[in-house]
């Protein structure tokens, strides 16, 4: 691995609690991660949103927050490394990704619209639905494939998106999108040559393409190993050259900008940014801070310069394939490629005795935890499943995954080492873990808030599908 292009100046305290705390923690929380004090939680990988470690500049940065409420210096930077990254003109800061998305598809979507990415992640499917519109993947069908060494399977299917957009046209497809890199789809990455190939087939059709930015430089980073005419090139290079297909992006802040907070809607053209800022003023605030403090538009400001950086992303990019090359070595089933954030574990191939209607992810993610503290995040039944209001039915998403999403900069080697060994002797005793059914639920988001209980007996197996 390369050396770690960091040191560490300040430390936090990992509790580490006994198996009897977890095991009370757990039941407290209705076996549900997401209910978990983080103090009880040894190592967190439930996510990388919002969870870097910053650095001395940008807490030095933070020291130099303008609170002005029009104006702000802090507004000015953020502006201008925007600019200078992503070369767009128009930079309108958000509280997070999720209200970037909200002001482009409520402006920009409307009934019966279809907007076509590669995967959608949960909070850009809702904004869009919300608005009246229906999300749809058509990513390349190698990511189905858990086992598929495919480089780029963040890749658009570009048959199925050509076949869409002559179907419905300009009119029903006022905008398409693209994640990168594909988070719902293992965190893999989109190639410049299927972006540039999807922007020709959009831009025939007079429709802009908006790029979902989160994890920008990680796709580039990839680009750049991966494909060949991009070796040896500059991840700005390659950056500019990502962007300047688009029209805008939305940004979440709390990936890529390597800040715990804020996010931003980035614009060519100025009409659209000059509505969409009318809506700003009502759901975020003014224009130059957007919900953020001035502190946190410097923190993102100098985060977005740091990211792009070439032996920053270098041990990021290895220190996610490390974990994942020493779960491979214990014979336990990972996604690959592995993804430029998180490894992804098969649950239903880990633990083939639970029945998917048992939620075998979700009965990993709850031993992981009970075995060593570990927090990770089921990306399967639990989240996805839902039940045909009609029939009863239980429909189940294809793959029942568990995320080791990696916070950056914020763990070391021997982390990652404990991970893997925790992860290897569960491994060895799979047998012994059981399944969960749902004590409560909510209609929406059940994930967040659902209480279970351990399984004592399957449901009729006749009542489950699993999406093909
Ligand atoms: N787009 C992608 C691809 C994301 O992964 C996320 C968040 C968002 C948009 C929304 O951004 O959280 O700032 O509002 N993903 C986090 C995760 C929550 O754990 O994967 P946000």
């Amino acid at each position: 691995m390369p050396l770690p292009p960091y040191k560490i100046k300040v430390v936090e305290p990992v509790l580490v609690w006994g198996r009897e705390t977890r095991l009370e923690q757990a039941r407290r929380a209705g076996f549900n991660l997401f209910q978990i004090p983080a103090r009880f939680v040894a190592v967190d990988l439930l996510t990388d949103s919002g969870t870097s470690a910053m650095s001395d500049r940008q807490w030095a940065g933070m020291m130099r927050g303008d609170e002005a409420y029009a104006g702000s210096d802090n507004y000015y930077q953020l502006e201008q490394a925007v600019r200078q990254i992503f070369g767009f003109r128009h930079v309108i800061p958000t509280h997070q990704g999720r209200a970037a998305e909200h002001l482009l598809f409520s402006v920009m979507v409307g009934r019966d619209d279809v907007i076509p990415s590669n995967h959608h992640f949960d909070t850009t499917r809702a904004n869009i639905e919300v608005a009246g519109g229906e999300a749809v993947d058509l990513a390349v069908e190698q990511t189905d494939d858990l086992g598929s060494q495919h480089p780029f399977k963040g890749n658009i299917d570009l048959a199925r998106a050509e076949r869409l957009v002559r179907e419905l046209g300009r009119d029903r497809v006022p905008l398409a999108m693209i994640t990168l890199t594909d988070n719902t789809g293992g965190g893999q990455p989109v190639s410049l040559e299927n972006l540039t190939a999807y922007h020709r087939l959009l831009d025939e059709h007079g429709i802009p393409l908006f790029i979902d930015a989160c994890r920008f430089a990680e796709n580039a980073y990839f680009v750049r190993e991966r494909e060949g005419a991009h070796a040896g090139r500059s991840i700005l290079d390659i950056t500019a050259d990502t962007f300047s297909l688009a029209e805008g992006c939305t940004m979440s802040a709390k990936k890529d900008g390597l800040a715990n907070i804020g996010g931003f809607l980035a614009l060519r053209e100025e009409a659209l940014a000059r509505k969409i800022k009318e809506r700003l003023v009502l759901y975020e605030g003014f224009e130059t801070y957007g919900g953020l403090a001035g502190r946190d538009l410097e923190a993102v400001a100098i985060g977005l310069r740091e990211v792009v950086d070439e032996h920053y992303l270098a041990h990021r990019i290895e220190q996610v394939a490390y974990l994942g090359e020493r779960l491979r070595e214990n014979g336990i089933p990972v996604l690959v490629p592995f993804g430029g954030h998180a490894i992804y574990l098969d649950a239903a191939a880990f633990l083939p005795h639970v029945p998917r209607e048992l939620y075998p992810g979700q009965a990993l993610a709850v031993a992981l935890y009970l075995e060593s503290g570990i927090r990770s995040v089921e990306i399967g039944g639990v989240m996805f499943g839902k039940k045909d209001p009609e029939t009863g039915e239980l429909l189940l998403p294809r793959h029942e995954l568990v995320r080791l999403a990696i916070p950056r900069r914020v763990y070391m080697t021997e982390h990652l080492d404990f991970v893997a060994e925790s992860l290897a002797r569960l491994h060895e005793r799979r047998e012994e873990i059981g399944g969960f059914e749902f004590e409560y639920q909510a209609d929406v988001l059940r994930h967040f808030t659902a209480r279970f209980r351990p399984a004592r007996s399957a449901p009729k197996p006749s009542k489950i599908s699993i999406e093909d």
